[in-house]
């Protein structure tokens, strides 16, 4: 039996002949749990440094070579609005070209917008190149209220005009100027938008108490290599001189740090040994640090890492936060994980409130979770039972497919659009290394 199903290359050609589903709605996995997992898999690139990367790369008129892009639905649909506001993109294999010099200031349609909350990222760059904005509010989604205060101050700050009527955001600017910013919480796409924006304003920009994560070194690493200048990357305090000249560039985007913690969680409730070869390693010291706790033995050399677990894991107590803490983005995959441990975890959710949606999808698997406000108490048992379950949101699914590879028997989890949107072919990943799954396609 074939387990596992390449789809990409069907997205792909789909999105040529310029037909974007945006679903895939009724497509769901089945997964056979129990099976130890032995082999290797390679890491994609990453879907948080990609999409800052695209709207950034309308700074600059002209082209931009983006390679080692995943091909996942958030990057079609951020292609589909550039092209709508009249830039050309052409996807080959991992490597996109994107011709910017036709950017016009046309209104993005509210669907587009609502299809991927990402779309909020292209105020600053759309503002900095064209002066004007036409948007909608991403609103809120299963993870709970994502509020866009932040990225408005900023670029109010800054000198932007900005009128919000009911869902509607209409921007403009007649010469954005370099300031003082400093964020009350350092929100990533807050910072990634005012980064933006301050490479186009005139003068300095300093933003203090920004995002550290490693897509915001990204997103800065990007921009100077166009010719942007910015200083303190890494670090909580940018200082960004704007209006320098930018040109074409090429760029290589880092293996996702999230779908290497997915596939690291996957080793450790399934058991076995497995290599991640393509891992941004330097970005996932909390994830590295947590697996080690939870009993899972790790090699690193260079870009791989070699993950071996035998028996189940140890239980663990962790709290999400803004790097270099606990990833939020990791906290569903590691409720999954410490949902089949030896004994009694505490996982505690800061940054998104409705995360712990996923845990009544668990509790049908069987898991033994409580969640009290922000905490969720998971008392570990193995197996998990096969169930059918419902992905409500992007991460939340990948952690139902983990959790199923520990579960006896069969499992179906439905609203594999959700997952689509953030791993390019999760079924073809795990089945490269022993897991029994295939996607459905009814
Ligand atoms: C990004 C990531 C997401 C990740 C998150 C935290 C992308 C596309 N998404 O999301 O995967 O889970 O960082 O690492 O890169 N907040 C406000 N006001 C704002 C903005 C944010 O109050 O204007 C609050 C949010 O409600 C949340 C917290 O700040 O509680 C974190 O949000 P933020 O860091 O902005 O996350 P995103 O950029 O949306």
């Amino acid at each position: 039996m074939q387990w596992a199903r390449n789809i990409s290359q069907s997205v792909y050609i789909g999105w040529n002949i310029g037909k974007y589903t945006g679903g895939m709605g009724l497509s769901f996995i089945r997964i056979q749990g129990l099976h130890r997992l032995q082999g290797e898999v390679g890491i994609q690139g990453s879907k948080n440094a990609v999409l800052p990367v695209m709207a950034a790369a309308l700074l600059h008129s002209g082209t931009i070579v983006i390679t080692n892009v995943p091909n996942i639905q958030d990057v079609f649909c951020m292609m589909g609005i550039l092209e709508y506001m009249g830039c050309r993109c052409q996807m080959e294999g991992h490597t996109l070209v994107m011709d910017t010099r036709g950017l016009v200031p046309v209104a993005i349609p509210e669907g587009r917008v609502k299809q991927m909350r990402s779309s909020v990222m292209l105020l600053g760059p759309l503002l900095g190149r064209l002066g004007e904005a036409k948007t909608c509010h991403p609103g809120g989604c299963s993870i709970g209220k994502r509020p866009i205060d932040l990225h408005l101050w900023a670029l109010r700050e800054m000198g932007a005009d900005i009128r919000v009527e009911g869902e509607k955001i209409t921007a403009s600017a007649t010469g954005l100027q370099g300031v003082r910013l400093s964020l009350p919480f350092p929100s990533v796409g807050a910072t990634e938008n005012a980064i933006m924006a301050a490479v186009a304003a005139k003068g300095v920009t300093t933003i203090h108490g920004a995002a550290r994560e490693p897509e915001i070194e990204v997103l800065c690493r990007f921009l100077t290599s166009l010719g942007a200048e910015v200083f303190g990357i890494g670090t909580s305090v940018l200082s960004i001189n704007g209006r320098r000249p930018l040109k074409d560039g090429e760029f290589a985007v880092p293996g996702d740090r999230i779908v290497a913690g997915t596939y690291l969680g996957a080793v450790m409730a399934a058991g076995g040994e497995a290599v991640l070869s393509g891992a941004p390693v330097s970005h996932m010291g909390e994830t590295l640090a947590v697996a080690r706790k939870m009993g899972c033995g790790l090699e690193v050399q260079g870009n791989q890492v070699r993950a071996r677990m035998r028996g189940r894991p140890r239980p663990v107590k962790l709290c999400t936060g803004p790097y270099p803490a606990f990833s939020t983005d990791l906290q569903s995959v590691t409720l999954a994980v410490a949902s089949v441990a030896e004994g009694g975890s505490k996982i505690r959710e800061d940054i998104f409130e409705e995360r712990f949606a996923t845990a009544r999808q668990l509790q049908k698997m069987g898991a033994h979770i409580i969640i009290d406000g922000g905490t969720a108490q998971v008392e570990g048992v193995f197996p998990l039972m096969g169930s059918r379950v419902q992905a409500a949101d992007l991460r939340g699914g990948a952690a139902l497919v983990v959790a199923a590879l520990a579960a006896e028997g069969a499992s179906e989890i439905r609203g594999y659009s959700h997952i689509s949107r953030g791993y390019e072919d999760i079924c073809r990943d795990l089945a490269s290394i022993g897991g029994r799954l295939v996607l459905e396609d009814p």
